[in-house]
């Protein structure tokens, strides 16, 4: 009996409340140990505790029974999922030639982290940096699109007899995103935990090289897959994206706020103050406060961090962002906003 055998009848094993999907699937499988002695499974539940806990210990031995029979001796162990063992070919070693990893977050959607990061690589590499980007939305990747890297396709390679993607290249800078996975017109409906390892795959299962910045464009939210991500991957810390409204700024404190819990406990790098004002591309000295003035200060104030940049509102960023041509590649305005962002950051870092 094989590692793979056990695993695949292990997916026999339902967990009653997740609309019946299996403990294999559910990543609660944590190891599957064979030796002269017998055959132990390890399942992980969360620290805070997991309300079905016994019944899936319990079904898990009944099934290994039922496989392995009655001679053959099994054992169920749990652990508390924090201290589990990480599933095979996800070791962090891809990561180990990367001097910073930074998540670029939001509490809210559409504020502009995409832009915000995209614009951000596009302009660390400019700037000399060796860079990446990780696009974090496994639901709604804009990457490919917002770089023009639509439709490529990543290629595979071995190493040590471990399968690893080769991130897509342009400008300098190596993209990976789920969007060069799945059609365009596919929706990406996946179950939480899917979703959630499918996004570590395209961090840790990805031959980053030497990075001097990989950037992770988080999805909106402060949901399960932010807290599984910040967890598994480590981020050295979080630029935070806002607008200036005040609606805005209560979503961003409690992304700052998942950063900085005592579980986490990742800083909080700065502010990234997004459409602060808007400048008409025919009058590019004026400036007009649609959404109001210094709410990324006030906000960076709040959180006792740094206002890292103000980038304004431009039809440029826009289209450029439409036409998979980022705005900081150009000049002008706009794009020695985020060269002044990468700047700072650069300046804020090491
Ligand atoms: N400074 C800007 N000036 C003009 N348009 C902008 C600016 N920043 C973002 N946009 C536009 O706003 C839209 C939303 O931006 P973007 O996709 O980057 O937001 P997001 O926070 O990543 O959204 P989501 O939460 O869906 O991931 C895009 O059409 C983008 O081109
Ligand atoms: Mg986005």
């Amino acid at each position: 009996m094989t590692k793979s055998e056990i695993e695949a009848f292990l997916r026999e094993v339902k967990h009653p409340a997740k609309q019946e999907a299996d403990i294999v699937e559910l990543g609660i499988v944590r190891e599957i140990a064979i030796a002269p002695e017998g055959v132990t499974v390890t399942l992980g539940f969360p620290k805070r505790g997991e309300p079905l806990q016994k019944y899936l210990v319990g079904a898990t031995r009944a099934c290994l029974i039922r496989h392995l029979g009655k001679d053959v001796p099994s054992e169920v162990k749990t652990v508390a999922l924090e201290d589990a063992p990480r599933p095979e070919g996800l070791g962090k070693e891809m990561l180990d030639g990367v001097k910073h990893i930074i998540g670029i977050a939001s509490g809210k959607g559409g504020v502009g982290k995409s832009t915000v990061a995209v614009n951000l690589a596009v302009a660390l590499a400019r700037s000399g940096c060796k860079v990446g980007l990780a696009d974090a939305d496994v639901y709604g990747p804009s990457v490919p699109t917002m770089t023009g890297t639509e439709g490529y396709a990543p290629a595979g390679e071995q190493i040590n007899g471990k399968d690893y993607i080769v991130p897509v290249e342009k400008w300098g800078v190596k993209w990976m995103s789920i969007g060069y996975f799945a059609k365009r017109s596919q929706a990406l409906i996946w179950r939480g935990p899917m979703a959630s390892n499918a996004l570590k795959q395209l961090i840790l299962q990805v031959n980053w090289g030497e990075l001097d910045y990989l950037l992770i464009d988080m999805p909106p939210g402060t949901g399960d897959i932010h807290i599984s991500l910040v967890n598994d991957i480590p981020i050295q810390g979080a630029v935070i994206v806002t607008t200036p409204q005040n609606v805005a700024l209560a979503d961003v404190e409690k992304a700052a706020d998942m950063f900085r819990h005592e579980n986490v406990n990742k800083p909080v790098l700065g502010v990234v103050e997004n459409m602060a004002w808007f400048t008409p591309a025919a009058h590019p000295d004026e400036k007009y406060y649609l959404f109001g003035e210094g709410g990324g200060a006030h906000l960076a104030e709040t959180l006792g961090v740094p206002l890292l940049a103000q980038i304004p509102l431009v039809q440029d960023i826009r289209e450029c962002g439409d036409a998979g041509e980022p705005a900081a590649l150009g000049s002008g305005p706009e794009a020695e906003a985020f060269l002044a962002l990468a700047a700072t950051l650069k300046n804020s870092g090491d």
